[in-house]
């Protein structure tokens, strides 16, 4: 039953930020998910007979995908597939799944906020036993052994029906779709206080959750209308569709402006939520306030102990450099650890299974915490929930009351996208050069008091992840980050991050963009972006 297949390698399969990531055309090539997904197996030691966890977000191609990933551990050699019914499994779900039933890993099929479809994204990912992305030792492992691949096994059987809940053999080796839903929300009922939030939306207060028609839906569903009593209707786009029915479905003002929009009416919802492809990301809105992902990180810390799941308090929190620096603050005040890591969920990993942290968080609408090993976007919106239910106030309340107790960090990102990929090397070396003569230097009103390019020492493994981004600093807490994207898939993307801390509640009301000009100029001035690019502008401003 079991069939060695002659293959040629591909030369290009190399995981990125969060696995491998390519266009639906590409994945569809002879063997190109077979052979990274053979390489997965080879650069792994130690599953024979145990348990492998699979799913994805339901996007094209996602099905092929796992039938061929099924029937390739039969052959590998694993004692057990878990797959969730219709292939579907959020990535945080599958983190859970691979923690709760002690799994070896996890294969992940997402592009996560990137649009799907025949010639859009694809992706595949490798989590390991702990629940979270592989680490770079086995990512690079499996770009190497990718690059000589020369045969694939697989077992040579019928597709698997995926859309009835069982357990069968496929080649001797068992096979459980399971309910992708079910562990996933009994997990949020043990850590969000569930009667308060049903009360506070049968009191009247209006949710609204937009799934952008991809994996959070039937989530969504479930916790949301079945479990808290939402009304029927309260979660939008809801069912997962193969191109998420032309959403793009990454949650930010630009592509979850409808539920912005509906929200910020006057009759529209009280409280409004998002998340992406895959359901790791998220966004928060309350009626006329739009919560930076940096400020929810700082208020979820801040107010943690009211959900019962952190009712002794949180160990520390970490969040990515260019996060804004809002969580510190309350990090210094609860006087527990606070961490800077590179961008990328993967070093958040490392603090968490040494119990050094235990909420985390990320400028890119990533918010999370050691219940999995990967972000979560309900888990987010449930937390806000809880908040608001606990304080009987609204989102807007809870943000402005935060800032005059905390001070308000003016925070922004600018994303110039699709640039000449030699054109942004060129800037970012130029930029290297400067930094040593910077500090000192005065623009305006504001003096460089450092400049450097982040290098992270991670404290559990010793490991040192250099060029993880420019950091100008000012005196007086402002700041600017250049970096390039690691998750686009044409040119380069160049984003910059500009902070400034306003402790004056008085001063707290300013628009986001006038607040931050000064340095928004600064920023071009030093690294010439507009003259390098020929852009005159951003292409997204969040
Ligand atoms: C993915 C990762 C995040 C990361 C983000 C940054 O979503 O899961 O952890 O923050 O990419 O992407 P960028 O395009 O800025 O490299
Ligand atoms: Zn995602």
């Amino acid at each position: 039953m079991i069939k060695t297949v002659h293959t040629a390698p591909y030369q290009d399969q190399k995981p990125g930020t969060s696995g491998l990531r390519k266009k639906v055309p590409v994945f569809a090539q002879e063997n190109y998910a077979e052979n990274f997904i053979q390489s997965i197996f080879d650069a792994l030691e130690g599953f024979e007979g145990k348990t492998l966890v699979i799913g994805g977000d339901g996007r094209y191609y996602n099905r092929e995908v796992i039938q061929k990933a099924i029937k390739m551990a039969a052959a590998a050699g694993f004692g057990k597939v878990m797959v969730g019914k219709g292939g579907i499994l959020s990535t945080p779900a599958a983190s859970n799944i691979i923690r709760k039933y002690h799994a070896f890993g996890g294969i992940i099929l997402s592009a996560s906020h990137n649009p799907g479809g025949p010639t859009e994204d694809f992706g595949i990912k490798y989590n390991i036993g702990n629940g979270g992305p592989a680490p770079e030792k086995i990512t690079d492992a499996i770009f190497t052994r990718s690059k000589v691949i020369d045969t694939y096994k697989i077992a040579d059987v019928a597709d698997v029906d995926l859309d009835a809940l069982g357990s069968f053999k496929v080649a001797g080796m068992q096979v459980e779709v399971i309910d992708p839903v079910a562990d996933y929300a009994d997990l949020m009922e043990q850590l969000f206080d569930f009667p308060a939030i049903r009360a506070l939306i049968a009191s009247g207060v209006h949710v609204a959750m937009d799934s952008m028609g991809a994996v959070t839906g039937p989530y969504a569903k479930e916790i949301f209308e079945n479990r808290l009593g939402a009304l029927e209707g309260s979660v939008r786009n809801f069912t997962p569709l193969p191109d998420f029915g032309g959403h793009h479905p990454d949650p930010n003002l630009v592509h979850a402006k409808d539920l912005y929009d509906d929200v910020m009416s006057k009759d529209g919802p009280h409280f409004g939520a998002a998340s992406d492809g895959d359901g790791d990301r998220n966004m928060i809105v309350g009626k006329g306030m739009f919560v930076t992902p940096s400020d929810s990180l700082a208020i979820i810390a801040a107010n943690a102990t009211v959900a019962p799941g952190y009712a002794k308090g949180i160990a520390g929190i970490a969040r990515s450099m260019p996060t804004s620096a809002a969580a510190d603050r309350v990090a210094e005040k609860l006087k527990i650890g606070m961490y800077e890591t590179p961008t990328g969920w993967k070093f958040f990993g490392n603090l968490m299974d040494a119990g050094k942290v235990t909420v985390c968080g990320e400028e890119s609408f990533g918010t999370g915490s050691d219940h999995v090993r990967e972000k979560d976007g309900l888990w987010a919106i449930l937390f806000w929930l809880n908040i608001m239910a606990a304080r009987n106030e609204g989102v807007a309340e809870i943000v402005r009351k935060h800032w005059a107790e905390y001070g308000r960090n003016y925070y922004s990102r600018h994303d110039y996208e699709e640039v000449n990929t030699e054109a942004a090397n060129n800037l970012m070396a130029a930029l290297r050069e400067k930094l040593a003569t910077l500090p000192g230097k005065t623009f305006g009103s504001l003096k460089v008091s450092a400049a450097d390019d982040f290098a992270y020492h991670d404290p559990i493994d010793g490991s040192v992840s250099k060029n993880q981004g420019i950091r100008i600093l000012f005196e007086g807490g402002s700041r600017i980050v250049l970096r390039l994207s690691g998750t686009g898939t044409s040119g380069a993307t160049i984003r910059v991050y500009v902070e400034r801390y306003e402790p004056d509640p008085a001063k707290h009301g300013i628009d986001t963009q006038e607040a931050l000009a000064d340095l928004i100029a600064i920023a071009d001035e030093i690294s010439e972006l507009k003259k390098r690019t020929g852009r005159d502008k951003p292409s997204v401003i969040t």
